[in-house]
């Protein structure tokens, strides 16, 4: 049986009252806490960084799901692994040594991730595939929360659910980007296991409400 994870993305935070919302969300059963750090130069957008992290940290046991848009991620994943993330996920395109610095993540003693911007094909990164633990399929360019879903990300998704199959590889995979109530169905059967929701989760009114109503349709599969 495969199990669905929800991981709000911090991104779309109200970052005045951080605490109080991790606590509502994990109250509400999200097992993770997505945690978009950005650079400026890999993406044209900042974010938040490690003392945000160390900070948060203290205050939830919700799994920390770093997604590193940082150039050269080489030069930061021991911090983010000692600010107390659990999965550290990095894009493809943004070192030359993709599998190096899995390798890093992995003598971490922590789970590994490899990211694929919608430009990026899934062959790109056929030879980590086996070290990884997760693959995070973007559906939206990356860098803010809010934007439309891609719907023809999904086809990058079924290919890695197949490889996944006939392999037994291990990896979850992951879809971030424009993931509302509506498509979340489509993306759970394309072969999407972990589910990150920006704007559909923290952007709303009722956030506990939110967290329960992507449970519930995973509840369906
Ligand atoms: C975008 C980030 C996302 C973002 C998603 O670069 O990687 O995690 O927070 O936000 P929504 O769900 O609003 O598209
Ligand atoms: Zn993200």
């Amino acid at each position: 049986m495969t199990e669905y994870k929800l991981a709000p993305s911090l991104l779309s935070a109200d970052f005045g009252i951080l605490k109080e919302q991790l606590e509502i969300m994990e109250k509400a059963g999200a097992p993770y806490i997505h945690l978009d750090v950005m650079d400026g130069m890999f993406v044209p957008n900042i974010s938040f960084g490690m003392p945000v992290l160390k900070s948060i940290r203290k205050y939830t046991n919700m799994v920390f799901d770093a997604h590193l848009m940082v150039v050269e991620p080489e030069r930061y994943v021991e911090e983010v692994y000692k600010a107390g993330c659990d999965i550290i996920n990095i894009h493809a395109e943004a070192t030359k040594d993709v599998k190096g610095v899995i390798e890093k993540i992995n003598g971490f003693g922590v789970k590994s991730g490899v990211t694929i911007k919608p430009a990026t094909p899934v062959s790109e990164i056929y030879d980590v595939l086996p070290m990884v633990d997760m693959v995070l399929v973007m559906s939206v360019e990356p860098g803010f929360g809010g934007q439309k879903f891609m719907e023809e990300q999904l086809d990058k998704v079924r290919e890695l659910k197949r490889l996944k199959d006939e392999n037994g590889y291990k990896y979850d995979i992951q879809i971030d980007g424009g993931i509302t109530l509506d498509n979340v169905r489509q993306v759970i059967e394309a072969g999407a296991n972990c589910i990150v929701a920006g704007s559909s989760v923290l952007g709303k009114e009722d956030i506990a409400q939110a967290v329960k109503d992507f449970n519930k349709i995973f509840e369906e599969y």
